[in-house]
């Protein structure tokens, strides 16, 4: 039931939002969309939203993401906490208990984490709203050999993850580098078009995507209702609906469309960030890939997958950043073609705890004349920008 709708519901906006969408669209025509260059300090959640009490102080942008992880974390929908079109009305139990819970966990951290967010609402739920405070009886017979070991403890070489005398996280980029056809290859890219599918669910429809050097990208997706539209321009991103008002994209959203939208990415990831470390190997598929996390200077760090015997990057995780926990990203790539002397992904699958999709392009043009009009953010529509401005 939960899925059909989710299926019936835009389902462009699992690009880059995940679940609950129209909910999440509703709430945030609710209480969004800022002037663009007003002169105000971002504002805060309690300026914005009419009911916030325990969330106070966090900048308005990141309510909804924090509601994103909750809503990930207890594997339920917004209507379980809230009255529909009515975000800020308390008639819910659960939503009650919820602002307790934010409290309670931000007392754990404090008491017991130095204030460390170690803790949080996924680490007791895990994606149910009842915590199993039980431990469960073993439901097979367990089959010898098939135990899947941590990942922390799946070192094959015995060194913990140190990798004391193994490659380096420089020398794995500039393999994946050499892999997808040197760096002159990739700087003498300007722009690619690609046709493909986008299968989500048991609904497959075809995409068009458009990039343009440095870092334009914009992708439509048919619809039967219409095209869906995710974009960015080298600053801003936006969501399209069919039929309803664009949708502005805040903090991790536009981190995550400006690195799909680096058409240089391969060679620009030497360069991206102020420690790099590889922590061992995972089996990804049928192959070994080796780890490699890339912390960046204010942003959450990136997990970075390479095949061990291409040393093509087969698996990128990212962090959404919210006040009450990370909400993660995997995109999974297969199918490395050649693309007009370099080599890209034919096939990505992204996931997120709301929703995974899969895109299997068709055809790709390398630099051909893509015109700057696409990537020209369209203007909210007047009564739209009334409604927001009280
Ligand atoms: C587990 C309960 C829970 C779930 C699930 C949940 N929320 Fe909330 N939500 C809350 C609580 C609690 C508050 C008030 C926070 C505070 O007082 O600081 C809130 C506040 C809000 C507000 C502010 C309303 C106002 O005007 O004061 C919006 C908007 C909102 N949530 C949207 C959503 C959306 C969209 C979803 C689904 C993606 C969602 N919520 C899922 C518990 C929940
Ligand atoms: C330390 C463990 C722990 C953490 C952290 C935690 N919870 Fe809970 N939560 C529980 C337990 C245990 C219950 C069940 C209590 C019961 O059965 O009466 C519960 C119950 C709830 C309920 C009521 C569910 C229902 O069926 O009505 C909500 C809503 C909830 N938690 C939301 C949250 C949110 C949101 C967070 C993060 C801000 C969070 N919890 C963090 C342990 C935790």
């Amino acid at each position: 039931m939960k899925r059909k709708l989710a299926l019936a519901f835009g389902l462009i906006a699992f690009l880059v939002t995940g679940g609950a969408v129209m909910e999440v669209a509703k709430a945030q025509a609710a209480g969004s969309a800022q002037a663009p260059g007003g002169a105000a300090g971002p504002k805060k959640a309690e300026e914005q939203y009419k009911n916030i009490q325990v969330l106070k102080g966090i900048p308005a942008d990141q309510l909804i993401p924090s509601m994103q992880f909750v809503t990930a974390s207890l594997g339920v929908e917004c209507e379980f906490c809230h009255v529909q079109g009515a975000f800020e009305k308390d008639d819910k139990k659960p939503k009650q208990t919820a602002r307790k819970m934010m409290e309670m966990m931000f007392a754990i951290n404090k008491d017991n984490f130095e204030g460390h967010r170690e803790v949080t609402c996924y680490s007791c739920h895990r994606g149910s709203p009842n915590p199993v405070g039980t431990p469960v009886v073993m439901a097979e017979e367990p089959k010898l050999g098939a135990g899947e070991a941590r990942p922390e403890e799946k070192k094959s070489d015995g060194t913990n993850g140190k990798e004391a005398n193994g490659p380096s996280a420089d020398q794995f980029f500039d393999k994946y580098l050499q892999a997808v056809g040197g760096s002159a290859a990739i700087d003498k890219v300007t722009s690619r078009v690609m046709t493909g599918t986008i299968t989500f669910g048991d609904r497959n429809v075809p995409i068009d995507i458009y990039s343009k050097e440095p870092d334009k990208r914009i992708s439509f997706t048919h619809t039967p209702d219409g095209d869906s539209v995710t974009a960015f321009n080298g600053h801003e991103g936006w969501l399209g609906f069919p039929g309803r008002p664009p949708r502005e994209m805040h903090g991790p959203d536009i981190d995550a469309a400006a690195m799909d939208a680096d058409l240089h990415f391969a060679a620009h990831l030497k360069g991206m960030f102020s420690e790099a470390q590889v922590q061992g190997t995972e089996k990804i598929g049928e192959h070994d890939a080796y780890l490699v996390v890339g912390k960046r200077e204010g942003k959450p760090p990136l997990k970075l997958y390479f095949d061990a015997q291409s040393g093509l990057l087969v698996r990128l995780v990212r962090y959404g950043e919210t006040p009450l926990g990370q909400m993660p990203t995997q995109i999974d790539y297969a199918d490395y073609r050649d693309a007009g002397g370099v080599k890209i992904p034919f096939r990505w699958t992204l996931a997120r705890p709301s929703g995974r999709f899969t895109i299997q392009v068709s055809e790709v043009k390398e630099n051909v004349p893509v015109d700057d009009g696409k990537f020209v953010k369209p203007a909210a529509p007047p009564d739209e920008k009334k409604g927001a401005a009280h």
